[in-house]
């Protein structure tokens, strides 16, 4: 059943949201959708019918997802296994927004040389470490604005209720550059304690040296919050 979706979002009293199947099936996933039209879904939240996607897809920071990485992205989707499920339509008690801004021409390559740069890269569009860390606003979306990394959003499962951590240097400032990265790719604090899901499942076991390098320099940059 990977990417035939099913997952239902409920945390938030604005929504009931449906993860939907993203598998090749031209039925019941996006296998007649175009490479452009998949590209649209995930950086502009519009569906080929001109439908929008709503939370929680972060949509704001996909608008920042790099034409290649994008395209990787397409070309992985494409491979996977199509598989037949239809699941529940989302409900939203809350209006969608008519768009989520002008439509996305092209979005250059991050440069590695900008370590801090690339970091923010790697914690947003492409790892979203911030639509998780960032607290709650009135709607329920993270205010990326005014609390980046500050954490609070709360996360119900069968493990309890977690609540993503202050990852700014309130949070963990005090931390060594090493037990950062314990933290996020093993899911264990320096005093042993195993983080909960969503964290410390193995996502981001495997991310490379120096792309942690680059998130740990970010995370050191934040505005303490
Ligand atoms: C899907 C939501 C989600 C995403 C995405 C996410 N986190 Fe977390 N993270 C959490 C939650 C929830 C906790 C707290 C778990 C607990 O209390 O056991 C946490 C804990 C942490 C901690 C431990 C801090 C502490 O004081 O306990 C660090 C460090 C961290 N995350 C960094 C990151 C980084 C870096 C990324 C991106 C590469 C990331 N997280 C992506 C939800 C998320």
């Amino acid at each position: 059943m990977e990417l035939a979706g099913g997952l239902v979002f409920d945390e938030s009293p604005a929504f009931v949201a449906v993860a939907p199947n993203i598998t090749p099936d031209v039925q019941t996933g996006i296998g007649g959708w175009t490479d452009a039209q998949i590209v649209a879904s995930i950086r502009e939240g519009r569906r080929p019918d001109g439908t929008i996607i709503g939370p929680p897809m972060p949509i704001g920071l996909y608008r920042g997802l790099s034409d290649g990485d994008s395209a990787a992205i397409v070309a992985y989707l494409r491979h996977s296994e199509p598989v037949k499920n239809t699941p529940d339509k989302s409900k939203y008690n809350v209006p969608l927004p008519p768009n989520y801004g002008s439509p996305v021409a092209a979005v250059p390559e991050p440069n590695r040389a900008y370590k801090l740069a690339y970091g923010a890269y790697l914690a947003s569009p492409a790892g979203h470490c911030t639509e998780c860390h960032s607290t709650p606003g009135p709607q329920g979306a993270p205010d990326l604005a005014g609390s980046l990394g500050a954490g609070g959003m709360q996360f119900k499962g069968p493990w309890g209720v977690s609540v993503a951590s202050n990852i700014t240097p309130t949070g963990i400032g005090k931390w060594t550059d090493a037990q950062v990265k314990t933290a996020i790719t093993k899911g264990v604090r320096p005093d042993g304690s195993k983080l909960l899901p969503p964290m410390g499942i193995p996502y981001y076991a495997n991310i490379a040296p120096a792309d942690l390098d680059a998130i740990v320099a970010y995370l050191r940059s934040l505005p303490a919050k």
